[in-house]
């Protein structure tokens, strides 16, 4: 679990009422949301970016995990909420939950499961449904490491993102190629969307 809050629903209340956190910790909060088929490595990331390690074994996320990450840009302290969905479809009713409040989308496949390719289209007919439509995405072919088992080439991910106008990146969670890089441009993007608000 992430700093501050315990569960998912305590952030939720800590955003809600102000937060617990001295409002000089931080000037942004960006909410990130894992989105993707069981097993491609969302938690994985989630686990690279924050705590920067790397489990091999494989447990299913139950409903939803979380963590979070404080990090500067252009002089801005951000704090990142990264939201870790079940892939899983018995949980899809409280996943579903979550897609609102998010401020990007991180849909991401396995590069060595050709069907967690195919179903990002589904994935993002789910944004399209239960989420914020013009919220920054990003499409993410995780397991990058794995070249012996590659079933989807680089060409299809960036054809398909090139199809739906949806920046692509490849990844490794497990040697930590892009990963860094990956929530790092998310939460810029954020952060200059943010401030062209105020
Ligand atoms: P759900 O929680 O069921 O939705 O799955 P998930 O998408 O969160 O997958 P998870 O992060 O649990 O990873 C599934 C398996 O893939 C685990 O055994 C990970 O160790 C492995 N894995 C994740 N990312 C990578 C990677 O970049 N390279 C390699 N080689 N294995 C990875």
């Amino acid at each position: 679990m992430g700093c501050g809050a315990s569960t998912p629903e305590d952030a939720q209340n800590e955003i809600a009422a102000g937060g617990q956190q001295k409002p000089t910790d931080y000037n942004y909060m960006c909410k990130l949301l894992l989105l993707g088929d069981s097993g491609v490595g969302k938690s994985a990331l989630m686990m690279r970016f924050a705590d920067g390690s790397f489990k091999g074994s494989f447990m299913s996320t139950v409903g939803i995990d979380f963590k979070m990450k404080t990090v500067t840009i252009d002089g801005k302290r951000v704090k990142i909420q990264i939201w870790d969905t079940a892939g899983q479809e018995r949980f899809r009713t409280i996943t579903k939950t979550y897609y609102r409040g998010a401020n990007g989308y991180i849909l991401v496949y396995d590069v060595t499961n050709q069907e967690s390719f195919d179903r990002v289209k589904y994935w993002l007919n789910e944004i399209k449904k239960n989420g914020n439509e013009n919220v920054y995405k990003t499409i993410v072919g995780n397991k990058a490491d794995l070249s012996d088992q590659r079933a989807v080439k680089f060409e299809d991910g960036e054809n398909f993102s090139k199809e739906v106008n949806i920046p692509f990146i490849e990844t490794s969670a497990k040697d930590g190629l892009n990963v860094e890089g990956l929530f790092t441009t998310m939460t810029q993007k954020f952060v200059k969307f943010a401030a062209s608000q105020n």
